[in-house]
């Protein structure tokens, strides 16, 4: 140990030797030695509690609600779907600095948090993310916030679990674009990263496993639970938790003319099925077949998977490729006629729930009022001051869409630095 610790005192000494003649300044791309001294929480993160002495397990007071159709559906007292947990403290904690760490792109420029930002309810505030080689992709990155319940993962519901869906960033050239081996063989030459895996997985230092990484990743991302919204509050009895207005807007959304909550089901507000809405795709973009293309089914042309509306007001622009800006124009969508963006001669199978429910302005009003009650960042996870790598922690964001970039802006002055973050952390 004590030899490692100093083979890594003298490289970091000598990258910032190196750094100093170059001019450059620590922080832009060279490691730094500091790295050396990051430790894994070794308590779980809030909302879960320690079973058997090792692992951590859910708790939320959705748990006491037996069964998700309990009282209907769009009812108050609805349970949770199956949630994934069992992971320890040291493997959630690793997977935050994997999250954060640049160094999973091939040119150490991206991390995970480039894309999905916890400052823009985890995702980037754009229409279509930006890749490491600076062209757009597709789709819009979507909010990672309680992905440990849901089933399957992309827009089009291709993957079925987090560790088989977080290869596609990983190794796509337009994304993360690097190779299975570069990124092994990039950790296992950080000795700061050889510690961390070793602590994490309970073993000697030594190989370090795909597996390992695609574990550490799943647990952090499955700690990302959002479950305390006002909504949340009045649905566990707290009737003053939302406004009249805000209660008009939930059950509007309930309510048998709307039908948001057949899709948008809570407690999660979505029901994890694939819907054909005919959601227009953004001037000159080509038009996107979803579902359609990985199940091989021309019925679901068009489908895309219901997202989760938690955390929805930090996250705009909306649908899979960010066609609407704000969620007044997402929710005057659903009222403005079945198929009416529809180009000529396209063929959609639209979903039956998917009509014409004709809302007035104040009812479309209510609904954007109730949105904003589903917003809950008390568990935001803290970003970490320096990564294993010694690169930029978070790596680079691409700027936000010009409208998003105003509002976030607006938000974040109004907010109190590191409240509510979690606390007991290392950097
Ligand atoms: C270049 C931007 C970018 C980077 C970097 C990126 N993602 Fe994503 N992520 C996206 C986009 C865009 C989608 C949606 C793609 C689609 O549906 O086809 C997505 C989808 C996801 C989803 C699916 C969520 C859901 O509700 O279906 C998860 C989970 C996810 N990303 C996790 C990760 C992790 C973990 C990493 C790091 C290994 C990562 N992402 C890196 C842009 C990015
Ligand atoms: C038939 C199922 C269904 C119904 C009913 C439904 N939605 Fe949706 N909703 C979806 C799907 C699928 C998407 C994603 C569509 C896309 O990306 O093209 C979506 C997207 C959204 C989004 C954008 C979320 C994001 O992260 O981009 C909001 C907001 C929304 N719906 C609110 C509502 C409201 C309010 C109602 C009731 C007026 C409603 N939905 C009714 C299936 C449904």
């Amino acid at each position: 140990m004590g030899g490692q610790a100093k083979s890594v005192v003298a490289r970091g000494v000598a990258a910032l030797v190196l750094a100093g003649l170059l001019g450059l300044s620590a922080g832009a791309g060279i490691p730094t030695p500091e790295a050396k001294g990051i430790i894994l929480s070794k308590t779980c993160p809030p909302g879960f509690a320690r079973v058997d002495g090792r692992t951590c397990e859910l708790r939320s007071l959705y748990q006491m609600y037996a069964s998700l159709e309990d009282q209907g559906v769009g009812g108050l007292k609805t349970g949770l779907p199956e949630f994934r947990d069992g992971f320890t403290p040291q493997q959630i904690d690793l997977g935050r600095y994997l999250f954060f760490d640049p160094i999973l792109s091939v040119d150490g420029s991206l991390s995970c948090a480039s894309c999905h930002d916890p400052e823009l309810g985890f995702g980037d505030g754009r229409g279509r993310s930006v890749g490491v080689t600076g062209e757009e992709v597709p789709r819009s990155a979507p909010s990672l916030w309680n992905v440990g319940f849901l089933k399957s993962f992309f827009w089009d519901a291709r993957a079925s679990t987090l560790e088989e869906q977080m290869q596609g960033p990983l190794y796509a050239s337009g994304e993360m674009g690097n190779t299975r081996d570069n990124l092994l063989a990039t950790l296992k030459a950080s000795p700061a990263w050889q510690k961390l895996f070793a602590e994490a997985f309970n073993r000697n230092e030594g190989d370090i496993t795909l597996d390992e990484i695609y574990s550490g990743l799943a647990a952090f991302q499955t700690s990302l639970i959002s479950l305390n919204s006002r909504y949340d509050q009045y649905a566990h009895g707290y009737h003053a938790a939302l406004t009249p207005e805000e209660i008009e807007g939930l059950n509007v959304f309930r309510s048998f003319v709307a039908r948001c909550a057949e899709c948008h089901t809570p407690p999660l507000f979505t029901n994890q099925q694939i819907a054909v809405l005919g959601t227009p795709e953004p001037a000159g973009m080509p038009r996107d077949i979803g579902a359609a293309g990985p199940f091989e089914d021309e019925t679901m042309r068009g489908g895309f998977k219901v997202p989760s509306l938690r955390n929805v007001a930090k996250t705009a622009p909306y649908m899979h490729s960010g066609r609407f800006g704000t969620l007044r124009e997402t929710v005057e969508f659903y009222t403005q006629g079945r198929g009416h963006a529809v180009p000529e001669g396209e063929k959609l199978n639209i979903h039956w729930h998917i009509w014409e429910p004709k809302l007035t302005d104040d009812e479309l009003d209510r609904l954007v009022d109730f949105l904003g009650t589903l917003t809950d960042e008390s568990f935001t996870p803290r970003e970490p001051a320096r990564v294993p790598s010694g690169l930029t922690p978070g790596g680079r964001k691409a700027a936000p869409d010009e409208g998003v970039a105003k509002t976030a802006a607006i938000i974040n002055s109004s907010r109190q630095p590191d409240q509510h973050q979690r606390g007991k952390q290392t950097p």
